[in-house]
């Protein structure tokens, strides 16, 4: 199988927070791994737009050292290297104040691409929308790529929403899910809508509860400062969790074009029901020994503050209130610190109607199991006949199947979700890219959760480093006949 790299045109790429954390770990590596398959083509320019003054040699220093950090390096050679570093240009510029703008405008081209990654605090968008305007850096055709966190609710996503939209229109604005970017996600898309197979059972009917669980096992790492404020509802729930579950749970939309995606994937934030207290649990990593290597920091200490009520770990049940999924649970869980970085998505189907089997006590539920990290693939577990002359004896087993088996080296060589969504940006496709108004909504659903976290002062239960979660979490499961699938180490 040859890979397919899809062209673009020749683009000004600005990357406000240029020699930040993002930029360092994922947007220039990212870049530099699509102009090494040939993505970037001649004539583009990529700047580093950032307050400290350094001249283009030495930012030209910082990405190089950023690529041999965060590039393979069966993947880099001092020939592609030179290449990249050749089109890659820096502006001192400060996103408070009004220095630097007139010199970036001199450096842009109007007749290219013009994309601005706004890679820093939402806090500056305002002012870097206002300026790009003031200093007819922006055209009408120009994007914009911003990051989350989008908002902490409700009122402070809408307000960002329309600091964005005083100075450019909804078409020009690409808010990234890095979620929406990883291949096995989109191919949710293609495993629903592609194929027959699938969609007559996608439904209450024979669907009895989806699983969506994205374990890691880091902790809050060097984000401690927004992290203390955010917790996991807000930085992955509202959010990634969220995507996923639309395109799970989503109708098929009329195209795969962005606002027909966008459209279905609304509907179904819209139909999520209120989430009682008794059906979401909320944990905080306890600290441990430093066992295998690990960081054996508690939460608290990570944060720095012995008081904090911030969940590291969410676990829910949610229904969503249309024809497709009434009386269908989804259970979403993650988690920081957890036994396995693991991020799967389980639908698991009903029992058959009737048994003709005497074996019963061997039967199993069909599971249809999408990884989305590590070992992307899918599997489906089916119930054969025990080999053999022992009878009719019941065994369950897997079609197993994994993109870096069944694609060889293509499905070993999938880009990571920055690449490709920095490549849809340039193409100018908004469809894995979120929607003000979707985000808005998510928003409306998670904000009474946490306003009644609040209320009550809620404490999270402790759960161990190493562990899947607090205990309580089990409950939410059991209590309904069911369990969680096992997150492995
Ligand atoms: C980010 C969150 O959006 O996603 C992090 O802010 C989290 O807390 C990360 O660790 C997980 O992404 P991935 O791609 O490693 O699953």
């Amino acid at each position: 199988m040859v890979s397919r790299v899809i062209p673009v045109d020749p683009f000004d790429l600005v990357v406000f927070g240029g020699t930040g954390d993002l930029a360092r770990r994922k947007i220039l590596p990212g870049l530099y791994r699509r102009f090494l398959a040939g993505q970037i083509p001649e004539g583009s320019r990529i700047i580093g737009a950032a307050r400290t003054e350094m001249g283009e040699a030495e930012f030209r220093g910082h990405v190089g050292r950023a690529i041999t950090e965060f590039v393979a390096s069966a993947k880099r050679s001092d020939d592609t290297l030179r290449g990249f570093l050749g089109i890659v240009g820096y502006a001192a510029v400060d996103a408070r104040g009004d220095d630097g703008w007139s010199e970036l405008a001199a450096l842009m081209r109007r007749d290219v691409v013009q994309a601005f990654y706004f890679s820093v605090a939402p806090s500056l968008f305002g002012g870097i929308a206002e300026r790009l305007h003031r200093f007819a850096i922006a055209t009408p055709a120009s994007r914009i790529v911003v990051e989350k966190p989008f908002g902490r609710d409700l009122a402070t996503a809408r307000a960002l929403n329309a600091t964005l939209a005083a100075h450019f229109d909804e078409s020009q604005i690409y808010r990234i899910d890095h979620y929406l970017g990883k291949e096995t996600v989109q191919n949710l898309m293609a495993v629903r809508f592609a194929n027959i197979l699938f969609e007559p059972l996608w439904n209450a009917r024979h669907v009895d509860h989806v699983q969506i669980t994205v374990a890691e096992t880091v902790g809050v790492g060097g984000r401690a400062a927004y992290y203390a404020r955010a917790g996991a509802m807000r930085d992955m729930v509202q959010n990634h969790l969220m995507q996923l579950l639309c395109l799970i749970a989503m109708e098929a939309p009329y195209r795969f074009e962005p606002d027909a995606v966008r459209d279905e994937k609304l509907k179904v934030i819209r139909a999520l029901q209120p989430v009682s207290p008794d059906d979401i649990v909320r944990g905080q990593y306890r600290g441990q020994a430093k066992k295998r290597g690990g960081a054996g920091n508690s939460f608290v200490e990570d944060v720095g503050d012995p008081a904090s009520r911030t969940e590291s770990y969410v676990a829910l049940k949610v229904e969503i209130a249309n024809w497709r999924w009434k009386g269908t649970p989804f259970y979403l869980r993650t988690g920081k610190r957890l036994r396995g970085r693991e991020s799967e998505i389980a639908i698991v189907f009903k029992e058959v109607p009737h048994s003709i089997f005497e074996d019963e006590e061997d039967w199993r539920e069909n599971v249809l199991s999408i990884r989305l990290q590590p070992n992307e693939g899918m599997t489906l577990s089916v119930m054969i006949k025990e080999p053999g002359p022992g009878g009719m004896r019941l065994t369950e087993v897997p079609l197993d199947m994994s993109f870096a088996e069944a694609l060889g080296e293509e499905g070993t060589d999938i880009p990571d979700a920055y690449e490709r969504l920095i490549m849809d940006v340039i193409r100018g496709n908004q469809t894995l890219f979120m929607r003000g108004d979707e985000v808005e909504a998510a928003w409306a659903w998670t904000d009474p959760i946490t306003a009644d976290w609040d209320r009550r002062d809620d404490r999270p239960r402790p759960y161990d480093s190493g562990s899947s979660g607090p205990e309580d979490a089990l409950m939410l499961l059991h209590r309904d006949g069911r369990r969680w699938r096992e997150i492995h180490e």
